[in-house]
C-alpha cells in the first residue's frame, strides 16, 4: 500500500501521475486540507503536521509513503526519513524535491526560475539540491497568492492572470521555470500565456512518480502487495470531506471515492465522523 500525503488538494495531482504508472498498486491518499496551507506556517508547525501524517499513513498500512507537498518535501523530509526510515527500516519516505531538482537541471541551459511557497523558497532546499547538480543560476520567488487562487477554483480567471503577470514580471532571463508547488499545475495554461517564448515550464508530478516506479522496480520485494494490488484508493482529509471530493475531482481528473474525514486528537490523526460534531446550539 501506498501512502500519498500533502498538505490539501494539490498532491492529487501527483497521485493522478502515480496511479497511472502504478494502476494495480493500492494507494491511501492523506490531505491535510484542514490545516492547510502549510506555505505561510513556520518550520516546527510543519514538522509536528508531517509527522501526523505519516503516522496515520502507517497506521493505514502503508510502507511507501510519497510526500507530495514540496513545502513539507523541502522542510522536513530529512527530519522525516530520519526519525522513521532508520537503517533496517521496512519504511520508505520520498519526496518532489530531488526528482524536481533533477528535471530542471536536465531542462536548462543556464537559468533557473522557481516559483513555491514562502516556507520552500526560504528552505533554500531547492537552490541546495540543484547546486549538487550543476552550476546553474537559480531565482527563487514566493508567489503566495497563487494557492489560494487554484483553491477557490478560479485558476482560469483574469485575476490568475493578473497574479501571474505580476509575479513573472519578477523573474527576466530564466529558460526553466520550476513549479515548485503542488497547486501551480493547474495554472499551467495561465502560466503559458504569460510566459516569454522558449522558456521551458517544468512540472516535478510526472517526474516524481516515474521516480517512484523507477526504485519499485529496482526493490521487486519492497511493499510488494501479498497479494495482487486492486488498484483500490482511498482518500482521508482532515477538513470538510464534501468540499475535497468536490474539488479534489479537479486535481485527480476523476471522480473521488469517497473522502473519509480525520481529525487531531491529542496529536495524532483519527478517524472522525463530521456529523458527530456538536452544532452549537445556546441550552435556554
Ligand atoms: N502543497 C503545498 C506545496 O506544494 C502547497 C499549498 C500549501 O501552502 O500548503 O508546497
Amino acid at each position: 500500500m501506498i501512502g500519498v500525503f500533502d498538505s490539501g488538494f494539490g498532491g492529487l495531482d501527483v497521485l493522478r501521475h502515480l496511479r497511472a504508472a502504478l494502476p494495480a498498486r493500492d494507494f491511501v491518499y492523506l490531505g491535510d486540507s484542514g490545516r492547510a496551507p502549510y506555505g505561510g506556517r513556520d518550520a516546527h508547525t510543519i514538522l509536528d503536521f508531517a509527522e501526523q501524517a505519516v503516522e496515520r499513513l502507517f497506521e493505514e498500512g502503508c510502507r511507501t509513503i510519497v510526500v507530495a507537498c514540496n513545502t513539507v518535501s523541502c522542510v522536513a523530509l530529512r527530519h522525516l526519513q530520519q526519525r522513521y526510515c532508520g537503517p533496517g527500516s521496512d519504511r520508505r519516505i520520498l519526496g518532489v524535491t530531488i526528482p524536481g531538482a533533477e528535471l530542471a537541471t536536465q531542462q536548462s541551459a543556464g537559468h533557473i526560475g522557481i516559483i513555491a511557497t514562502r516556507r520552500t523558497v526560504e528552505s533554500g532546499t531547492y537552490v541546495a539540491e540543484i547546486a549538487k547538480l550543476g552550476s546553474h543560476k537559480v531565482t527563487q520567488l514566493a508567489t503566495p497568492l497563487l494557492t489560494p487562487i487554484v483553491e477557490e477554483g478560479w485558476e482560469s480567471s483574469d485575476l490568475a492572470l493578473l497574479a501571474v503577470d505580476r509575479y513573472l514580471e519578477q523573474l527576466p532571463g530564466i529558460d526553466t521555470l520550476l513549479l515548485g508547488c503542488t497547486h501551480y499545475p493547474l495554472l499551467l495554461p495561465a502560466i503559458q500565456v504569460r510566459l516569454p517564448r522558449g522558456v521551458t515550464v517544468v512540472d516535478p508530478a510526472p517526474y516524481a512518480a516515474g521516480r517512484l516506479v523507477q526504485w519499485l522496480e529496482r526493490h521487486p520485494g519492497f511493499d510488494a502487495p501479498v497479494l495482487a494490488g486492486r488498484g483500490s484508493l482511498r482518500v482521508l482529509c482532515t477538513g470538510d470531506p464534501d468540499h475535497f471530493a468536490r474539488h479534489g475531482t479537479r486535481f485527480l481528473g476523476f471522480p473521488m471515492p469517497q473522502v473519509e474525514h480525520v481529525a487531531e486528537v491529542d496529536g495524532r490523526l483519527a478517524h472522525r465522523d463530521p456529523a458527530d460534531a456538536p452544532r452549537g446550539q445556546v441550552v435556554r
